[in-house]
């Protein structure tokens, strides 16, 4: 084990620290949060962030090649022959034009950091790379998650990759809200071959079970409680700053769900600026699905601050209370972020308070607007991911986004996660697999591209395709 690197309480209040194999995911004196945390002094950090474009030139070293570890001085808790890679991370910084005129936004001002392009469709890769590393690192044989499914995807996939260094195959299993997930997910946790726990509960049920299993036989945790997930997930940022030369945007716009992104980028920027490698940090915009909206009710509606560690339980605990009694659960076409009880809260407040940041919640129909305008840009993403647009438009009209601003939306999963969503927007269908008669469903949304059901018939096909032009 590194011993320039320890898990450390992020209550400032506390601040124990603990060895850096520790098999716990939270302060064992006050039951906080763990980072990971460095002893910068005893590490050499890079003097300067274009100090990482020489790995460019050996991209045929996996470690520079992947992502994450290209990163890996501003993560350096393994050493590099520990490391876990299969190349993740190789996304890319888009510019749409159009649909920045469309938000509206000056043309060149909105970035999308397609984690899509990630192994297995998500952002989550970015994540589970350095988690796995740290499992390994332990010996752990069997990794476990609830998950609305791109992290049991994830999982499974590393699980299925990654042997003990003693050769022994790693074990995923997965726990997931039986019929919660979208199928592309729920695909991938079985083509891994990963066990898939349907539990009659949504993803919060899920997330409580697969505690008491890490609790009771020492599955090995790999959701974004674990802090190592959460290092890999920084270098989202550092790419987002690869990507634009390294030149610092004003906004990072990304959805909310379990709030380990919103963690993640709240400690990258926190730690670049305390290295001197950024002059200034961003703002954040976390955007919520209107039907599982925790932290809009707690940070926008009822003013809950980070406070310097000292945010108010007393609301959060009442908010819970009510959700329980008045049996409310989050319900939202975004999947992935039908979450009410998000663990990382604590996290996000530090990261809000740090990115002086703002949350917004969007309906369902605005996010499939938006989703189906990425599309139309050519840069399919699901749900989900789509949230960081609408809020963006939201964000725009109200004034908080300047239209001059530079603005990055984390667009978090690939579109192929969820065709179902896709093509109920344009058909209006919700069927699998289905031929649109003529005048057989009436879709309303505004980029809409309804099928046309064609005899097989030369003539009628070439008329079909004249009269749409
Ligand atoms: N977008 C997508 C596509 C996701 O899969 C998730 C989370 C989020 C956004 C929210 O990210 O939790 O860091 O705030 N999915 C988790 C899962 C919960 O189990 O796959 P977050």
């Amino acid at each position: 084990m590194c011993e320039t690197a320890f898990l450390q309480c992020i209550q400032p209040a506390c601040r124990a620290t603990f060895a850096l194999n520790a098999p716990i995911y939270e302060c064992s004196k006050c039951r906080a949060l763990l980072d990971v945390a460095y002893d910068w002094n005893r590490l050499t950090p890079p003097s300067t962030l274009q100090a990482f474009e020489k790995r460019w030139a050996t991209r045929s070293n996996p470690i520079d090649f992947s992502g994450v570890w290209r990163f890996r001085d501003l993560l350096p808790f393994a050493k590099d022959a520990d490391l876990v890679t299969i190349g993740e991370g190789q996304t890319i910084l888009q510019t749409p034009d159009t649909a920045a005129m469309s938000l509206p936004l000056r043309p060149g001002n909105l970035h999308l950091q397609y984690e899509g392009m990630n192994p297995s469709g998500s952002f989550k890769d970015n994540g589970m790379t350095a988690a796995f590393t740290m499992a390994r690192m332990l010996g752990k044989q069997r990794v476990g998650c609830a998950s609305t499914g791109n992290t049991s995807a994830s999982l499974a996939m590393y699980a299925s990759l990654t042997r003990l260094p003693n050769g022994q195959p790693m074990r995923g299993v997965v726990f997931v809200g039986a019929g919660k997930i979208a199928f592309g997910k729920l695909s991938q946790a079985l083509d891994y071959g990963a066990l898939t726990l349907q539990i009659d509960g949504d993803f919060d049920a899920c997330m409580a079970r697969v505690r008491e299993a890490a609790d009771r036989i020492g599955l090995y945790l790999m959701n974004s409680v674990n802090p190592f997930r959460l290092e890999g997930q920084k270098t989202i940022m550092y790419r987002i700053l690869e990507g634009l030369r390294w030149q610092v945007p004003d906004w990072i716009v990304v959805p909310g769900g379990n709030l380990g992104n919103t963690s993640a980028f709240g400690k990258a920027w926190i730690e670049l600026k305390q290295l001197g490698l950024v002059s200034r940090i961003p703002r954040l915009a976390v955007i919520n699905a209107a039907g599982a909206n925790t932290l809009y009710e707690l940070y926008t509606r009822r003013g809950v601050r980070w406070n310097n560690g000292n945010w108010d339980c007393d609301t959060v605990c009442n908010h819970y209370d009510e959700m329980t009694k008045q049996g409310r659960k989050a319900s939202t076409i975004a999947t992935a972020i039908e979450i009410a009880r998000p663990v990382n809260l604590s996290k996000a407040l530090r990261a809000l308070d740090a990115m002086n940041g703002v949350v917004c919640e969007v309906t369902d129909d605005e996010i499939l607007e938006e989703k189906a305008l990425v599309g139309r840009h050519g840069f399919g993403c699901e749900p989900a991911s789509a949230a960081s647009v609408a809020g963006l438009r939201q964000l725009l009209a109200n004034g908080t986004i300047d239209r001059d601003a530079r603005v990055v939306c984390i667009l978090t999963g690939h579109a192929l996660k969820d065709p179902d969503a896709t093509v109920k927007y344009h058909t209006g269908i919700d069927t699998k697999g289905v031929t649109v008669s003529p005048g057989a469903s009436n879709p309303t949304g505004r980029h809409a591209n309804l099928p046309i059901r064609v005899a097989d018939n030369i003539d009628e096909i070439c008329r079909a395709i004249e009269s749409s032009s």
